[in-house]
């Protein structure tokens, strides 16, 4: 059996094999070193040349334990040249479909094991609730259902039929927990928030995944009222490890051990950070190299015993021996590549996931361009009218490396792979449009505008660990001419198409932006083009939502594409000429102004005052809105159930959609609960379920709904979570929006405990 495996190479083991077990190093750096004097139990950031000298140096060892190798596999396989790079996963949850996600996750899965990564730092469960922060586009946005619901389905999909199965990956939920909760907007600032706020809304998700079986953990960068999360003994220990009883791996986030020291200064040197973060019951370390000698001292100052690593190496190594990884390290296989990586399967699911990911949120009814869906033998759509001329204008029309987002390679970290994704495997909207368009139509580009440029921080280029410093990010002005050409394409078009957005230097981790407005010359470009009087259409191919100037309400459809991915261009292509339905709904709401935060729609009920004076209270745009090219009604809502309810019923719910419009319909069903009266503030709505349905022209059909009645709990002052008795109001419709939703009421006859009394 395996744990006498494990206790047997415990047996075997050095004091310093098992502090090297516990970490995991950057294989960018001094791979000999890592694997022959470090012991060094997993890499990550590796390339097909990395892996091979790593497993090479292994087999040099005394133990030759095998490595595990991770990678920020996030949206598609991020450090392997040609792999498939889906939409980011903001832009995936806007298709509430938990199948696809699931899908996805496989396909990733099936690419990265054939590629010897055995670890995947994904999915991504932070609540996305200050727009301003760099990892919005990481997140699925800001409901703890919807991310609960899809996170479970990416952990499904990686982890497929279990660890024997090659074509399985470990899946990693992170940031736990709170990580999002930034000052400002500010990457890994300290996260205000209190134990009842955390389990209110927070750690639900992770709690959920848990208990789906996902293999690890991954810490944030954040304290919590004081206390960095990689010691924080409340967190690791009593909830995720006593409560929840979570038996999987848990792992930092870089350097948080050197980072305890060198920058949070909570520790005096290495050596009593490595012990509080040992026992704290952190199993793998990334990225401290400091680990290494600091567990050591922390051992002979008696800080540490060698006993107090085993429960961490003993689960490291359980991980190793699931995989099978003594008898097969699980290396490259150059088959399963060719055959899996980048693959025309995976290009299809691709092209799915983008049309899916895309939501229309205004249209006076220029869009689609064509009326039908058939396409020519060229697969263009096909149009009886006169040809017409269309300008494709704005920096983001034909820029094939930020479409990608963030983790993919080359877009953000050119260093990772130098040769990044073939420009052949990524469509463009410019290129998507020149394919698609009906024949003898026409087709102009100009970019009409910049974003940005970068210059050298005056602060100096190091941060005090020798990392280098990213270079600050300045928005630039345009030459007057770029504006003028784009100007002039407008004015001869019939229709422009405008492509603007943000840049992956304004995108990810330590990027995080203090306005949303669009970076650079891009609003005049949209001012100008507004004046020229020709019809436009924006494409806000954004990692985030971003607010745009007074000059976009003068257009004719606004898409959001967030970031789409490799077929993100013809995705966009197709929507706008009308050759697939627009199906997405927002999975976060948009903000009029960076400074209406937050935004998100499933806010703490307030008092009179809790309004600005100077801006409306609504979002731009709501959690769950989206349009399409037909018109669903909802009608006849029932529920069925309710009073004399306990633990493990559920709410039911019957609603007859009837499909009004002449197109094809994919609704995303929502439904929310109001506890019309509780103990304690709490949010005046919540979404506890969505269902995706389909309906063909002229269909009508009654859609059945179902939620657990622990759906309906809250957490009390005295933080525990359950039903409160009373009155409650089952909301449901197309969007998060109260004008849009039915409501009937339900009732609960008495008090149910969701969680016991702590
Ligand atoms: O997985 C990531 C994490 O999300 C942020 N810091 C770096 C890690 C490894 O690249």
């Amino acid at each position: 059996p395996v744990a006498d495996r494990i206790a047997d190479l415990l047996g075997r083991m050095t004091v310093e094999e098992k502090v090297g077990q516990m970490m995991q190093l950057d294989a960018r750096e001094d791979l000999d070193d890592q694997v022959l004097r470090q012991h060094v139990g997993s890499i990550l950031h590796t390339s097909p040349e990395r892996l091979e000298r790593a497993h090479e140096l292994v087999s040099q060892t005394r133990l030759r334990i095998p490595l595990l190798v991770g990678e920020d596999c996030i949206h598609g396989h991020s450090f392997f040249e040609g792999a498939t790079i889906f939409p980011t996963q903001l832009g995936m949850a806007a298709s509430w479909d938990s199948d696809l996600l699931e899908r996805v996750a496989r396909a990733t899965a099936v690419e990265v094991a054939a590629t010897g990564v055995h670890w995947t730092f994904s999915p991504v469960l932070c609540i996305a609730r200050d727009l301003r922060w760099g990892r919005v586009d990481e997140t699925f946005g800001e409901d703890p259902f919807l991310i609960g619901e899809l996170a479970s389905a990416m952990v499904r999909g990686y982890q497929g039929d279990g660890l024997t199965d090659d074509t399985a990956i470990l899946a990693t939920a992170k940031h736990f927990a709170g990580y999002s909760e930034t000052q400002g907007g500010r990457d890994a600032s300290e996260a205000d928030l209190s134990r009842r706020k955390l389990r209110s809304w927070f750690l639900p998700p992770f709690e959920r995944v848990a208990k789906e079986g996902c293999r690890t953990f991954m810490l944030g960068y954040q304290s919590t009222d004081g206390v960095p999360i990689t010691v924080n003994d409340w967190l690791l220990g009593d909830v995720l490890r006593g409560e929840w009883g979570y038996t999987g791996t848990l792992i930092t986030d870089w350097d948080n051990v050197g980072r305890m020291v060198w920058e949070q200064k909570v520790q005096p040197d290495y050596a009593h950070a490595a012990a509080a973060a040992v026992k704290a019951g952190n199993d793998m370390v990334m990225t401290t190299p400091g680990f290494f000698r600091g567990a050591l001292d922390a051992i002979e100052m008696g800080l540490l015993t060698e006993a107090d690593l085993d429960p961490a190496v003993s689960r490291i190594l359980l991980l190793k021996f699931e995989f099978g990884l003594f008898e097969n390290p699980r290396r490259p296989d150059a088959a399963r590549v060719a055959a899996t990586v980048g693959s025309a399967e995976h290009a299809a699911l691709n092209l799915e996931a983008a049309r899916r990911s895309l939501v229309l949120l205004e249209n006076d009814g220029i869009l689609p361009l064509v009326p039908g869906t058939d396409r020519d033998a060229d697969g263009r759509a096909m149009s009886d009218a006169s040809p017409r001329r269309i300008a494709v204008l704005g920096p983001l029309a034909d820029d094939a490396q930020t479409q990608l987002g963030d983790w993919a390679g080359s877009s953000g970290q050119a260093d990772w792979i130098p040769d990044g994704h073939p420009r052949e495997m990524i469509t463009t909207v410019l290129d998507g449009l020149r394919d698609l368009v009906p024949a003898g139509w026409e087709v102009e580009h100009a970019r009409g505008a910049d974003i940005l440029t970068l210059e050298d921080d005056p602060a100096g280029a190091f941060f005090p660990d020798g990392q280098p410093r990213p270079p600050i990010v300045v928005p630039c002005e345009t030459d007057a001419g770029v504006l003028a050409e784009a100007v002039a394409i407008a004015e001869r078009s019939d229709l422009a198409v405008i492509v603007v957005g943000d840049r992956i230097e304004l995108v990810g981790e330590g990027r995080s932006t203090a306005t949303l407005e669009l970076v650079g010359s891009q609003n005049a470009l949209i001012d100008a083009v507004a004046a020229s009087g020709t019809p436009f259409v924006i494409v806000l191919l954004a990692s985030k939502p971003l607010v745009l100037p007074r000059s976009a309400a003068q257009a004719s459809a606004l898409v959001w594409a967030a970031s789409p991915g490799m077929a993100g261009g013809t995705a966009v292509a197709e929507l706008v000429l009308g050759l697939i339905e627009p199906t997405g709904r927002l999975p976060i709401s948009f903000a009029r102004h960076a400074g209406q935060q937050p935004t998100y729609y499933n806010q703490i009920r307030g008092q009179h005052g809790n309004r600005y004076a100077d801006l409306t209270q609504s979002p731009a745009h709501a959690f769950g809105d989206g349009l399409s090219y037909t018109s669903v009604e909802y009608t006849d809502l029932a529920v069925i159930g309710g009073g004399d309810l306990r633990l493990g019923d559920a709410v039911r719910a019957e609603v007859r959609l009837t499909n009004a419009g002449p197109r094809p319909a994919r609704e995303v069903v929502q439904l929310y609960v109001r506890d019309q009266v509780t103990s304690v503030s709490w949010a005046d709505k919540e979404l506890k379920g969505f269902r995706v349905v389909d309906l063909a022209p002229g269909e009508s059909r009654v859609v059945e709904l179902e939620i657990a009645v622990a759906e309906c709990s809250i957490v009390d002052a005295a933080g525990v979570r359950l039903v409160e008795a009373g009155a409650f109001d089952l909301l449901v419709g197309p969007s998060s929006r109260d004008e849009v939703l039915l409501s009937a009421p339900f009732s609960v006859a008495a008090a149910i405990a969701v969680e016991a009394a702590r």
